[in-house]
């Protein structure tokens, strides 16, 4: 359906045997390939790139003006409020949370932060190294437990300042109902970070009135995994949390004044971006939402969401195949992860590639206490991993749909995975 609107939606690639198939890319939750449409706003804006903030020429005020409109376009996509919010544009979702872990440590001084088991490293460990922080438990299937979230605001009555979850899980696609944990952080005092990266460009979202009690605090997201691989990581923040105080990295654009005796900053969200801004990253995002909104949020919703009932489908009945997932494909992304068992998920990565041109991700994907629930692995037994490097480490399989996929490639996977699966015996001894 949105097929032919990405750059290489049509590229082939060579299997082992030396023919050559279409190349299928089920690794979109790393990161997505360019919307044709960004690719010629970039062109298109090129002549007229200049200098953001710094110039007084007619090129500089276009660039400047293109530059500013960019947090316009995030605010009307995330359902943000202007005269409240800030839109901070950094480098990517990690460094908007290490941002914001930095910038909050007078708020959170001498309070807890519940991030999660659940949490990319990205959501985890700039909390984990700069608070006393504890973690959400998540249940047998992967769903984070908000049995558990509620006891333990309670059990540390009043003292959580923050809750950072994920609004989509990188591992199962699973998605976390962030507007009810907002509501139960919200009654025990605390904000809420959404790690919006795998749920932004999939699902329509809303930050919600502020005010209300479902209102989400924080967000953080990333443009290189929706069709925008410029380099733009957002931060939207109210204003005032970056009000006091002086950001991580201070420079050239973060001041209204300086003297070799003082300075005075900028307000935010300029005295939180140091040094040239990445404008052609802004022009890009601000192209991708404007695709992604003219072809509909829902739709695509739908889309993806029609892949992966089609996916599991296919999936569930194959020999030796293990799928980390409930199958409430209602409250998922499009994002399925797997084994099969007797193979090394390094070795299956492999196979689907040489044998299939398709392209997945395998590994923990930066998200290793994850992994290790799903797969039951104990902390103990995390031990010898960790102190032997030689040893097979643990992972899963992960296929992940953009847009772009559509049912023949879903079919094409699942045939091979069903011949793998099969075959386990003939597969292994081919390693
Ligand atoms: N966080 C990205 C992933 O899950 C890179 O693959």
């Amino acid at each position: 359906m949105f097929r032919h609107m990405v750059a290489g939606w049509d590229s082939s690639t060579r299997l082992k045997n030396g023919s050559e198939v279409h190349y299928i890319n089920f690794d979109n939750a790393a990161t997505t390939p360019p919307f044709k449409s960004v690719l010629n706003e970039i062109m298109e804006f090129a002549p007229n790139y200049s200098s953001v903030h710094r110039g007084a020429g007619y090129k500089s005020i276009i660039s400047s003006e293109y530059y500013e409109r960019g947090r316009d376009i995030v605010l009307d996509f995330i359902g943000g409020n202007k005269d409240y919010h800030t839109v901070i544009f950094l480098k990517n979702t990690t460094e908007a949370i290490n941002k914001l872990s930095y910038r909050l440590k007078d708020e959170l001084q001498d309070k807890i932060v519940l991030s999660s088991y659940m949490e990319h490293h990205s959501n985890l460990l700039p909390w984990k190294y700069r608070y006393n922080t504890d973690y959400v438990k998540v249940q047998s299937c992967g769903r984070l437990s908000l049995e558990d979230l509620e006891q333990k605001l309670q059990y540390y009555r009043g003292r959580v300042g923050l809750v950072a979850v994920s609004g989509a899980s990188n591992v199962t696609g699973y998605t976390n109902p962030i507007h009810k944990i907002a509501k139960i952080a919200h009654k025990y005092g605390a904000k809420i970070l959404v790690d919006g990266a795998q749920l932004i460009p999939h699902s329509p979202f809303d930050m919600k009135a502020i005010g209300s009690e479902e209102h989400i605090d924080y967000l953080a997201f990333s443009s290189h995994k929706m069709y925008a691989p410029f380099g733009i990581g957002v931060l939207v923040a109210p204003k005032s949390t970056f009000e006091k105080g002086y950001s991580e990295h201070i420079g050239g654009g973060t001041i209204k004044y300086v003297s070799i005796k003082d300075t005075i900053w900028a307000d935010p969200p300029e005295k939180e971006e140091a040094g040239t801004p990445n404008l052609m990253g802004v022009i890009a995002l601000s192209e991708s939402i404007n695709t992604l909104q003219s072809l509909g949020m829902k739709r695509i919703e739908e889309h993806e969401r029609n892949l992966t009932v089609y996916a599991l489908n296919l999936m569930r009945d194959i020999p030796n195949l293990v799928i980390y997932d409930d199958f409430d494909t209602d409250n998922k992304v499009s994002i399925i992860s797997f084994n099969i068992e007797g193979l090394h998920h390094q070795h299956l990565a492999q196979i689907l590639n040489d044998e299939g041109g398709i392209g997945v991700r395998n590994g923990c994907f930066c998200a290793q206490p994850y992994v290790q629930k799903l797969l039951n692995i104990s902390d103990e037994s995390m031990e010898k991993y960790r102190s032997d490097e030689c040893l097979p480490q643990p992972g899963l399989v992960r296929i992940s749909f953009g847009l772009y996929n559509n049912y023949d490639e879903v079919y094409l996977f699942a045939r091979l995975l069903d011949q793998i699966g099969r075959n386990v015996e003939h597969y292994r001894n081919k390693c």
